[in-house]
């Protein structure tokens, strides 16, 4: 059984929504998936402002860990877009993980990328190949959903994309749940990662 983290970062809760659609996608091919939250970077003042929902979101979930990384035999990371890019949580995150990248500790193990954006060209690809080059520089085998998941990944009028699972939250901070498509392409990705990752970590 492959043991999968998934390590992403969400403001108001969509990608945590996302998050826990891929676990659920993992388990039910027989897989272990472990969500897990980059801690946040926003000023207190900002959070209590804008409604952050970062801090409730660790009542279920634990909080993401560097030293954890090397377990798992593959890491999907999720990040809502930011200007085009990945978050800025999720990038502080990464940027811990030097030691990691020069013992070549992720070397071989899959990636994965999950995104949601509140318009539908407003970057869901540019945040995913944001991610990517992460996982390029650390040696990790990226596992892209391609249009062979399903009807549904060439008919989607919401997110999926053959980038990886992304959500499109029209609302932005309002909190909307994933469609029809989005669940089912993130499904069936987080299957077919897991697929993958069990054949690598073999
Ligand atoms: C600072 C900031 C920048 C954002 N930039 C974009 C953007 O470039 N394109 C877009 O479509 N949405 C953008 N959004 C909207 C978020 O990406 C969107 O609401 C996201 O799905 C929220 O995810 P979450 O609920 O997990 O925090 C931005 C939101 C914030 C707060």
């Amino acid at each position: 059984m492959a043991s999968i983290g998934i390590v992403y970062y969400s403001m108001y809760g969509h990608t945590t929504e996302m998050a826990r659609t891929l676990k659920q996608g993992i388990e039910k091919d027989g897989g272990e998936a472990h969500l897990r939250l980059v801690p946040e970077l926003l000023p207190q003042q900002l959070i209590e402002d804008q409604g952050v929902a970062t801090v409730d979101q660790l009542d279920d979930v634990e909080e993401a860990s560097v030293d954890e990384l090397p377990g798992f035999d593959g890491i999907i990371f999720g990040s809502p877009t930011r200007f085009g890019n990945r978050a800025a949580q999720l990038s502080n995150f990464l940027d811990q993980t030097g030691p990691l990248w020069q013992a070549g500790e992720l070397h071989g193990k899959t990636a994965g990328f999950f995104t949601g954006a509140a318009t539908m060209h407003g970057g869901h690809e540019s945040t995913i190949l944001t991610m990517s080059t992460y996982a390029m520089h650390l040696g990790m085998v990226i596992v892209p959903a391609g249009y062979a998941l399903g009807e549904t990944m060439g008919a989607t009028r919401t997110g999926g994309s053959p980038y990886g699972p992304t959500h499109w939250s029209p609302q932005g901070g309002t909190k909307d749940g994933l469609s029809d498509d989005e669940s089912q392409i993130a499904l069936s990705y987080a299957q077919w990662f897991h697929q993958v990752t069990e054949k690598l970590a073999a």
